[in-house]
């Protein structure tokens, strides 16, 4: 495609065209996919109610862009290599030929189900190439596909259908991770009783176990789709019609709904992928998320497919069979790009250069890097030891709100500093705020990340509550989108992100709200009151620390403390446990009533040393009883 930026100048020149005239900068892009009928207005927007349309009346079908543009130009090219968790079990290559025709096949199982436009489909499946056609063929019949992290609880997966009305759910009998078996269809089934909306469930036989089957609702994957034809006429959709939804964390309340649509996704993913990673024709890329993360949706299926790249996907985890996996993948398949997160690659760092050492890793030309800030530590490990000193790293900065990656070096283009995500992309009109909404202009000052012009990929609303979408978003600092991230603007204009500024907590690059959490635990029955917070942690980032006051009235704290990290990963998922249970007799608040989190934080951290002037508190008194408690 002739959008590849190739160099620093040409990424300036780009740059100013995008902020000066938006309109044609982005009609230029998009000029190069199939529409089936060209756009009235490349944008229409405000931030007040927010209201934004990209593509205004454009006709497309995204998977049209995937599967039917590249059959004549690369249709025996793979799309997807799919890497099993065993490595003794054979990889699959699918080209995109194979692709097309497994997602139209598909597309008009699930059709004979009932599921068209518009209604919402459940995706809760392991990392298997079905998880991508699954996604694929709703998005060609016009369904809206939210895909639902396989680890999550029964209860987080209800509460998600629910919230969306679900007509269809797809799973699999189970789920092979490591050395562990994972019962997902149980987790369905249990979810399901709380569900009225759901009328079929198609389940894949991934591991073979043992599963129930309720007569009437539920099929196999493999029988829904006997005889079906592989010839599929994609729907015609709207640039603005939803493609999907992805449930995501906030500071407050339960997870969100995060929407997005057809038309802008498809353009700014597309262009994301091929000028952050620099992907050439014939590259091997790997982006080792889960499709049930942002990452999966925009740079594992959307972004490489609609770019004609091969993407690999990976069921299994980094240290299965050993600590040298991804190494022995990236050789086996000769990648090219590689993309992972921070929190993986302080892991395999805490195993020594050891398991690298069989691996050549000669095929790499690009490193990336998501989810969570990326110390320097750990940069310069990914650098030197998987990189070879020679792989450009592209810390890129980017949130499942924004679709697409938003801060990011251009591969070999923009100079790379350690960890910083650097400059914004094409299209991407930062600003720093201060805490009363003042714009920090020039160099070397630090804020409020906040963004003051729309970029195709963004969020619409929040699913069934568009209100809530105006005040997360855009109600903190008017007129802007604000990303709930602290920022830095270097010496050079270099951005580089400090983390969340909200009560957000960001564990091994996943998102948890605090509230969340504390609900969870407060589902306890012998829980009186919980404060969580997040904490430095060597391997994941944040670890989630909770302070609890409990009635324990015959009850030990070593028992207790166990239950309440049972009831977490019951009620949201083992990615929410808390690492660090303590508990307390009370929390310090403030006059009235607020718990001073802020105390809590720096205790957490290990720096109670340092609280400050706690007199005002309420009951200051309780703050020398749990710093005593935390250094236990
Ligand atoms: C939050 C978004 C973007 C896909 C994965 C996470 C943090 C993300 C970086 C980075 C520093 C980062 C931010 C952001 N984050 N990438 N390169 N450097 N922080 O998506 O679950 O929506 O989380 O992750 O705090 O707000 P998400």
């Amino acid at each position: 495609m002739s959008d590849r930026i190739h160099s620093l100048s040409g990424y300036m020149h780009e740059y100013q065209k995008s902020v000066q005239d938006p309109e044609s900068f982005w009609a230029r892009i998009a000029d190069s996919f199939h529409w089936r009928k060209k756009w009235d207005k490349v944008v229409e927007w405000n931030f007040e109610t927010p209201d934004v349309k990209w593509f205004v009346n454009g006709k497309l079908n995204i998977t049209e862009n995937i599967l039917d543009r590249h059959l004549y130009t690369r249709g025996d090219q793979a799309a997807i290599i799919w890497e099993p968790n065993d490595p003794n079990e054979e990889h699959i290559t699918l080209t995109y030929k194979e692709l097309h025709a497994k997602v139209c096949q598909f597309a008009n199982a699930i059709k004979a189900k009932g599921v068209g436009k518009g209604d919402r489909v459940i995706i809760y499946m392991p990392m298997v190439p079905e998880a991508a056609i699954a996604m694929l063929a709703c998005a060609r019949v016009g369904a809206v596909h939210s895909i639902v992290f396989a680890g999550f609880s029964a209860n987080a997966l209800s509460d998600r259908i629910n919230d969306c009305q679900a007509k269809m759910v797809i799973t699999s009998d189970g789920n092979f991770r490591g050395n562990k078996q994972i019962p997902v269809k149980d987790v369905v089934d249990e979810a399901l009783e709380k569900c009225d909306s759901v009328e079929t469930v198609i389940s894949l036989k991934r591991t073979g176990q043992q599963v129930e089957m309720t007569e009437g609702r539920d099929i196999w994957w493999h029988d829904a789709i006997e005889g079906v034809s592989s010839e599929n006429k994609a729907e015609e959709m709207d640039s603005e019609d939803m493609l999907f939804i992805l449930y995501t964390s906030g500071s407050t309340g339960q997870p969100k709904g995060v929407v997005h649509t057809c038309g802008g996704y498809m353009i700014y993913t597309a262009y994301s992928f091929q000028n952050v990673f620099q992907y050439n024709q014939g590259d091997v890329y790997w982006c080792t998320a889960d499709v049930g993360w942002i990452t999966g949706h925009s740079y594992i299926v959307y972004g490489p497919l609609l770019a004609g790249a091969t993407s690999i996907m990976f069921e299994g985890v980094p240290t299965f069979p050993d600590a040298g996996r991804f190494w022995a993948i990236c050789d086996k398949h000769q990648v090219n790009q590689f993309y992972t997160a921070p929190t993986a690659i302080r892991a395999l760092q805490a195993y020594g250069t050891e398991p690298i050492e069989p691996y050549k890793l000669d095929s790499l030309k690009v490193l990336g890097s998501v989810g969570e800030p990326i110390n320097e530590e750990a940069w310069h490990w990914y650098h030197d030891h998987i990189g070879k000193g020679k792989c450009p790293i592209v810390d890129t900065w980017w949130q499942t709100e924004t679709g697409g990656i938003m801060i990011s070096p251009l591969a070999g283009v923009t100079p790379t500093k350690p960890a910083y995500a650097t400059l914004p992309l094409p299209g991407v009109q930062l600003v720093i705020l201060d805490n009363e909404g003042n714009e920090l202009k020039g160099n070397s000052v630090e804020g409020n990340l906040c963004i003051k012009f729309p970029w195709p990929s963004m969020l619409r609303t929040t699913y069934g509550d568009h209100d809530r979408c105006k005040q997360t978003y855009f109600s903190t600092f008017p007129n802007h989108y604000f990303t709930g991230d602290g920022v830095k603007r270097d010496e050079d204009g270099y951005y580089r992100i400090l983390g969340r500024v909200d009560d957000v907590i960001n564990v091994s690059g996943h998102r948890m709200g605090t509230a969340e959490v504390e609900n969870a635990i407060n589902e306890h029955p012998k829980v009186i009151e919980s404060a969580v917070v997040g904490y430095p942690h060597d391997i994941k980032g944040q670890g989630i620390y909770a302070f609890v006051i409990c009635d324990m009235e015959g009850r030990s704290e070593e028992g207790l403390i166990k239950e309440i990290k049972e009831t977490v990963t019951k009620i949201i998922g083992p990615i929410a446990r808390p690492d660090k249970v303590q508990i307390v007799p009370g929390l310090p608040k403030t006059r009235s009533g607020k718990i001073m989190r802020r105390i809590l934080r720096k205790i957490a951290s290990g720096d109670g040393a340092n609280l400050g002037d706690i007199s005002t508190l309420f009951n200051p008194e309780v703050v020398e009883v749990i710093k005593e408690g935390a250094n236990k």
